[in-house]
């Protein structure tokens, strides 16, 4: 069996829809964490066109840990007050940042990444931990593609 995710679909809708089809099959009846998190990092980076990190930092007793992603190695440890992550943590709110060099206190993992988009995995109103995506382009992440990443967070934060 293969997987091939990736697509050049431009309408963004779309773009969206066969990932998040995948990712409801990939975890249907899978209740471990670590499997669903260690399938959705490789897809998710398959499946969007130019983006260099995706990838989970978990909520640890209040602090975000690395956690399955796709990419290059990154920081391992980070408090909810530090970084784009944190942000997206202790707000709860999805956080898009079209230029990350002007985003104080942004974490700089890869050199690479230029724009990142956060979107918080909350379930019974826990917060499970982050779903990071990275890319070396600005601005790269439209009101859409925040749709269609909230639509993979729910997924998510279901089997998480
Ligand atoms: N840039 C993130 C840190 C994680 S890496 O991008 C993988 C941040 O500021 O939270």
């Amino acid at each position: 069996m293969t997987y091939d995710f990736r697509t050049e679909a431009a309408h963004k809708p779309t773009l969206y829809r066969d990932p998040a089809s995948a990712l409801e099959g990939l975890v249907a009846g899978e209740a471990h964490a670590i499997h669903n998190m260690a399938h959705a990092a490789p897809l998710i980076f398959e499946a969007l066109p130019d983006v260099n990190w995706v990838g989970f930092y978990r909520n640890v007793d209040g602090e975000l840990v690395l956690g399955p992603f796709q990419g290059r190695p990154a920081c391992i440890r980070m408090s909810f007050d530090q970084g784009v992550c944190g942000a997206a943590a202790k707000s709860r709110q999805v956080q898009r940042v079209e230029n990350v060099h002007d985003f104080a206190g942004h974490v700089a993992c890869d050199s690479a990444s230029n724009s990142e988009i956060v979107v918080p995995l909350i379930r019974d109103g826990n917060l499970i931990g982050v779903l990071d995506i990275d890319s070396p382009k600005f601005a790269r992440f439209t009101q859409e593609d925040e749709a269609g990443v909230v639509g993979l967070g729910e997924i998510l934060s279901r089997v998480l």
